[in-house]
Parts: C-alpha cells; structure tokens; sequence
C-alpha cells in the first residue's frame, strides 16, 4: 500500500482549530466503506431518492482499481474523510479524474483539493499532460477553482438525458 508523506494542515470549517489531511492509497477491504461515503456525499447535494437509486450501483468502487492502487483516501485525525481515483493516462496523454467524493461533515476542510493534488500527483509521474473530469453540476465551481475548465456539456451514464459538465485541466 502506498502512504504519502505528503500531510497538510488545513484549516477547519469554523477556522478556531487546524486539522490534519492524510492521503494513502485505499485498502480493497475499504471498498464498501467507501461506497457508503460516496453516497452520503453524492446525497448532500440534495438529489431525491429516485435519483439516488440509479446512482448508487455507478458510486461503487471497481476491485481493480483497488487493486491497482488506483484509489486514493483521505483520513481527518484518522477517520475517513473522502476518496478519489486516477485512470492512467489513455495514448493522449489524458488522464480521468473519477470517483471525487468527500463525507459531508469533512467538506470545506481540504479533502477534496488534497485529493485532488494526490491525483494529479500520480497522473503526472505517469506522464499525464491532462486530466479530464465528468462533474456533477454542483461542483464545477470546486474544479474551477482548482484550474479546470469546461469543454462541453457531456451525457451521465446514470441518469438516462441528463448532460454533465466535462471538465479539463492541463498538467
Ligand atoms: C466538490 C467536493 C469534492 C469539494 O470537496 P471539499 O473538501 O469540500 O473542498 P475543499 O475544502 O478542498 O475546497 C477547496 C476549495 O474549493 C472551494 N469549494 C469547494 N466546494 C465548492 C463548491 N461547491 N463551490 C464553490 N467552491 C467550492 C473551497 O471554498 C476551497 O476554496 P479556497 O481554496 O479558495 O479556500 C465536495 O463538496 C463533494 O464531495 N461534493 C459532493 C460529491 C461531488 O459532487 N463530487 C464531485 C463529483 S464530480
């Protein structure tokens, strides 16, 4: 398993205390674990439960990429926090940001831009030139702020005409 000795010290939602960030490589054992996250923190953006249903069997954790250490996990003073994997790079040099998700009572904490740095980290040693994400709507501002842009509107495999924003940043 892989550990980063890459910890940062963010500051918290209220700003009176300091938390840290630990990023490592997710264990296989973790898979239902995160599934669970993933779904409360796809939840919070207040989705009904219909949506939620075709969603939940998308928000599930391929075992190869366990596997293949594709995964990374964020832990806040040792419990998990988030989780976000990296496909490697396609004959483009493109690399897919999936799976960016961050438990709801760690958002606005560091998570989510610390695995996302975990990310670009890995896809660029593996000679990414860029990294593509098909983002929830609601979330565009994060990866606008985190250097992406939008390229164009692209199909959900979830949920049957709705259109995600395609999302693209150089490395
Ligand atoms: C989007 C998400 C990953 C952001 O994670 P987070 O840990 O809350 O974000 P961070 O605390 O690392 O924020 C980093 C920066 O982005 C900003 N930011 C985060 N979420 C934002 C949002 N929804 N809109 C605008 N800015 C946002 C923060 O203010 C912060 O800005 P700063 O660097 O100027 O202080 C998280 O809200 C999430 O998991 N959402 C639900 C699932 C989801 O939509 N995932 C993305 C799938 S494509």
């Amino acid at each position: 398993m892989t550990t980063f000795n890459t910890p940062q010290i963010v500051a918290s939602a209220t700003g009176s205390t300091t938390s840290e960030v630990s990023i490592r490589s997710a264990k296989v054992d973790e898979a239902s674990a995160l599934h669970d996250l993933s779904i409360r923190s796809k939840a919070h953006w207040g989705y009904d439960a219909a949506f939620m249903t075709l969603t939940a069997p998308r928000l599930v954790l391929p075992e190869d990429w366990l596997r293949a250490e594709r995964v990374f996990v964020a832990e806040l003073s040792g419990s998990l926090a988030g989780v976000a994997a990296i496909l490697p790079p396609d004959g483009d040099g493109t690399a897919e940001l999936e799976h960016l998700f961050v438990d709801p009572p760690a958002m606005g904490r560091g998570v989510g831009a610390a695995l996302l740095s975990s990310c670009l980290w890995l896809a660029t040693t593996e000679g990414a030139c860029k990294v593509r994400a098909l983002a929830d709507p609601q979330a565009r501002p994060f990866y606008e702020g985190q250097g992406f842009r939008w390229v164009v509107d692209a199909p959900s495999d979830a949920i049957p005409g709705r259109m995600l924003p395609l999302m693209e940043r150089m490395l």
